[in-house]
């Protein structure tokens, strides 16, 4: 009976928990459909206030008569310096402070901070944050190259995970559930990991498995989510590092969302990390000077997203899937691999990246980006010898993607070379961290010696062979021999190598004690 009369409630129940939930996602909305910043900044650029203050150009009457033309004058209003009205970044009580509430509200974390040099200076801020000097960190070696920095910033030891190839993708991966517990188990000491996902080409790994462990473990999780801005506001995309439960993540609102050009945002939601530390080493690693465009861009793509993400990128995400399907089955010297063929693989996709393999056309990436940029006006993100990578963003439409794949479709019909037979691939990165990559880098006991010379020294500079973009030699290391082998190979093959002092890398700087 009893049953009967609470299963007969039941229905009442959920309506009343639907209504609530109807009137709190209402309010919500109500709520992110305000832009604090902007609204301050166009309300100041109206009145027309005589500037006594940075820039020089005045509102933008000095500013270059050519460029004024092609952009108009008004926008130049909005570039403005730090006043009561428009607020402080790096003390902001005022209509930064509501923006950026509105922003941690919109991924429900517990603060995001915005950011004017892009996601760089997020892990670089991360980094000096989370960890004291000579504490180690767990990092994947294929990160940005603004994870060296971090780690010379901060004085860690790295412990480095070797990213895995896989060589029929002609692709490497970010750090999997199963490499970051080897990690673990192996050197308990260390205090926190760092995670890079997704990826350049949009391939996210299992975070909430590796985050639960780590906290399990007592460690910090830091996440570069730099291509991961917009994976919260649809659902039919991956689980973003925020709600994964990321200590740290930083993104690039400006990469893939539709904030300017530097436009980041790191959000903090941890248990374990001191908050007022993360926002001293904020403050320290940013200009005084913010770009308030690119403030107020960071406003609008907030509101943008969390209105219209969904609908948004249900656009992107169909014509995206639209041009891979149409490269798969119609270009066949070409192909772009799918969400499911990465779920196999155990990581997920972002679809709305597409990464095309050209091996078979006979010609490199490089040159069908170059040949896309000259012949049919078509500018890439990033191009290797292997895939060309193209992004899609807020802004995508698919006359876009129509344009892309005809592009492709006709390179595949009058171009043909023979298939090349690049092999991606790495040497053992396991080698011994003999001092702190700060150390090294700020040493002056440093000469250069041949490359053949330079096995079983200690190297003091970083080398990274483009592709696959990963360093393989970080200040601090011992160089092996078959580090050495590789670098000589790759010296004499069309490969980029950063770091390298001149034209050709035959030297490579050693620390000599
Ligand atoms: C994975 C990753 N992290 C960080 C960055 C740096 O981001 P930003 O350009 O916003 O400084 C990039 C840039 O391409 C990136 O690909």
């Amino acid at each position: 009976m009893e049953g009967v009369r609470s299963s007969s409630l039941l229905p009442g129940i959920f309506s009343r928990v639907g209504s609530i939930m109807k009137k709190i996602s209402k309010s919500l909305a109500v709520r992110q459909s305000k832009a604090p910043l902007f609204d301050t900044l166009l309300a100041h650029a109206k009145r027309n206030v005589i500037s006594f203050h940075c820039p020089g150009h005045k509102n933008g009457r000095s500013i270059d008569k050519e460029l004024k033309n092609y952009t108009g004058e008004e926008v130049y209003k909005f570039d403005v310096t730090v006043f009561d009205e428009v607020d402080s970044l790096h003390d902001p009580i005022g209509p930064i402070k509501k923006a950026q509430e509105l922003m941690a509200q919109a991924y429900g974390v517990k603060h995001s901070f915005f950011l004017v040099n892009g996601t760089s200076v997020g892990n670089m801020a991360m980094f000096l944050a989370a960890c004291d000097s000579g504490d180690s960190i767990i990092v994947s070696r294929s990160s940005h190259k603004s994870i060296t920095t971090g780690i010379i910033m901060s004085g860690v030891w790295p412990i480095w995970i070797q990213p895995k190839i896989d060589q029929n993708l002609d692709l490497f991966f970010n750090s999997t559930y199963e490499q970051v517990k080897d990690a673990l188990d192996k050197y308990p000491e260390a205090k926190a990991v760092f995670i890079t996902s997704p990826t350049y080409n949009g391939v996210v790994t299992e975070l909430s498995k590796i985050i639960d462990l780590c906290h399990r473990r007592g460690k910090i999780v830091l996440v570069d989510e730099a291509h991961g801005g917009h994976l919260i506001f649809n659902k039919q995309l991956p689980e973003s590092a925020v709600t994964a439960g990321a200590d740290l993540c930083v993104q690039s609102t400006h990469k893939i969302l539709s904030a300017m050009s530097q436009g980041s945002v790191l959000h903090f939601n941890s248990k374990i990390v001191d908050f007022n530390r993360v926002k001293k080493i904020v403050s320290m690693l940013q200009t005084t000077s913010p770009n308030y465009l690119t403030l107020a861009s960071l406003d609008l793509a907030r509101r943008q997203a969390f209105l219209h993400g969904e609908e948004n990128f249900s656009r992107v995400i169909k014509v995206a899937e639209w041009g891979r399907a149409y490269i798969n089955n119609n270009i066949h010297s070409m192909k772009c691999f799918t969400r499911s063929e990465m779920q196999k693989l155990g990581f997920d996709l972002d679809v709305t990246k597409l990464t095309v393999n050209v091996t078979k056309t006979g010609l490199s990436g490089y040159e069908i980006e170059n040949i896309l940029a000259k012949e049919y006006n078509i500018q890439l993100d990033y191009a290797d010898l292997f895939n060309l990578v193209a992004i899609t963003g807020e802004g995508s439409n698919k006359s876009d993607i129509e344009a892309f794949v005809n592009a492709l479709e006709s390179i595949s019909k009058k171009y043909h070379g023979k298939q090349k037979n690049w092999i991606l691939k790495i040497p053992s990165l396991a080698t011994e961290m003999v001092m702190k990559p700060r150390e090294v880098f700020l040493s002056s006991n440093t000469k250069k010696v041949s490359l053949k010379k330079a096995v079983g020294h200690i190297a003091a500079q970083t080398l990274t062979p483009y592709p696959p973009g990963i360093p393989v030699i970080i200040p601090g290391e011992r160089i092996t021999k078959e580090i050495c082998d590789y670098l000589i190979d790759m010296s004499s093959k069309d490969i980029r190598i950063i770091g390298q002092e001149a034209e050709m890398l035959k030297t490579v700087k050693i620390f000599t004690n």
